[in-house]
């Protein structure tokens, strides 16, 4: 009987470098050091060369990633032009998806061959940092568009995460808004090998582009069992209003075997190392903004579902309505994630392409037995072929 991994549920299929998670303490480790106190430390332009490099930047090295990334920061004319070919009432992800795909054809139009398609690591590397340069321009207009705005220049004068927000909003954040945000996009740019990594990885591992293996991961990434938990989130929420719903909505949903989301993991069983950290940066914008209610809903919800159901939290739960108070729409926080979980597949790509095998593996058949279409009649060399084929068997 062959031992079926379902889901791939246990496996382990390579080594990485680039993160470690350790359900046993609860850990989360980026090329050695804890996300937490990369999270309390470092800005996010800052963890992305750690995630591609290896090492933290030192201030000329992340001088000069910020001065590239300034460079790649303007929505391209003709990225608009496809985003905006994209049916308004469509998800958003399909946008960001759709936009990468087309930068990455403009990218690589020219080239001879898909034998050149997956590049060397200095065009990788320059590859991933144009990506996430131009992410959050992508995202903000997304966000803008559906509300009837247009896009809006970026500012040369704000670093990553205070012109992301500039660009969506058009209004200078708030110090406090600006740490809360970096912080979670640090908390949310790589996690080992996630569904989405993994299928970029996939990708990577045919010498696909990496380009492919991105719009790849996004779709990966799109589904509510993943990224799209933190969009399900905010959904819940509206469906529950306040605190005091929490008990006769939480009796109907497991009533009706309704999965929470933003709570359970596939690795952490005893919750996620990240949230703590995104709770605090959420308790912050709650105390900013003057909303308790959404403590008071956040703290209900989850106390009531791990006592019944003794399951954790994951980064979803608390970046959902973080994002929320800071003024992005349901439908953008699955985009904010990719933006930066770019980091992570980009550092997976080019460490798959450095140590390549590709990934393919096995499935146990469970279909009809041999059949035969009725009235085929096979030719002489395909006899001969399937003979020789028993003779070996045999
Ligand atoms: N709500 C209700 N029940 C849940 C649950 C949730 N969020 N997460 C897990 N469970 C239950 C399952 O129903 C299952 O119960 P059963 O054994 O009685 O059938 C059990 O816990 C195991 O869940 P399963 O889905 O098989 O575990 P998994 O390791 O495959 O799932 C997730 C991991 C993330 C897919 C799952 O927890 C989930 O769907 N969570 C909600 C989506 C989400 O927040 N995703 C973001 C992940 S970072």
């Amino acid at each position: 009987m062959t031992d079926i991994k379902k889901g791939l549920a246990g496996v382990v299929v390579d080594y990485t470098a680039v993160s470690k998670v350790n359900p046993e303490t609860n850990s989360l480790l980026y090329r050695g050091y804890p996300v937490q106190e990369l999270a309390a430390t470092q800005p996010f332009e800052a963890v992305a060369y750690l995630l591609w490099h290896g090492e933290l930047p030192t201030d000329v090295q992340l001088r000069q990633l910020r001065a590239t990334e300034r460079s790649y920061r303007s929505l391209p004319a003709d990225v608009r032009a496809a985003i905006d070919l994209v049916p308004l009432d469509a998800h958003p992800m399909d946008e960001v998806r759709t936009a990468v795909s087309l930068i990455g054809a403009r990218d690589l139009a020219g080239t001879g061959s898909v034998l050149d398609a997956s590049g060397n690591p200095d065009e990788n590397l320059a590859r991933s940092i144009r990506l996430f340069a131009v992410l959050p321009a992508i995202v903000a207009y997304g966000q803008r568009r559906r509300r009837g705005q247009q896009p809006l220049a970026p500012r040369d004068d704000l670093d990553y995460s205070a012109n992301f927000l500039w660009m969506t909003f058009g209004e200078e954040a708030d110090d406090i808004v600006v740490d809360a945000f970096n912080r979670s996009m640090i908390l949310y740019a790589e996690h080992s090998f996630n569904a989405s990594t993994f299928t970029g990885r996939v990708i990577a591992s045919t010498l696909s582009d990496l380009y492919s293996a991105v719009v790849g991961a996004i779709g990966a990434l799109k589904g509510p069992l993943h990224g799209g938990a933190n969009e399900a989130v905010l959904h819940i929420f509206d469906e529950i209003g306040s605190a005091e719903n929490v008990g006769p909505w939480l009796d109907e949903a497991l009533a009706q075997k309704r999965k929470i989301m933003g709570f359970g993991h596939r690795v952490y069983k005893r919750g996620d190392s990240r949230v703590p950290t995104m709770k605090a940066a959420l308790d912050t914008l709650v105390e900013h903004y003057d909303r308790p209610e959404v403590a008071a809903l956040y703290d209900a919800l989850e106390s009531q579902f791990v006592e019944r159901k003794g399951i954790y939290p994951n980064l979803d739960y608390p970046s959902g309505p973080a994002y929320n108070l800071i003024g992005f729409d349901t439908l953008t926080f699955t985009p904010l994630f990719v933006a930066a979980r770019v980091t992570g597949w980009t550092a997976h790509i080019m460490e798959q392409l450095a140590s390549n095998a590709l990934i393919r593996p096995l499935s146990e058949y469970n279909g009809p037995d041999e059949r035969h279409v009725e009235g085929y009649v096979p030719d002489a060399a395909t006899l001969a072929a399937a003979e020789r084929a028993e003779e070996s068997a045999g």
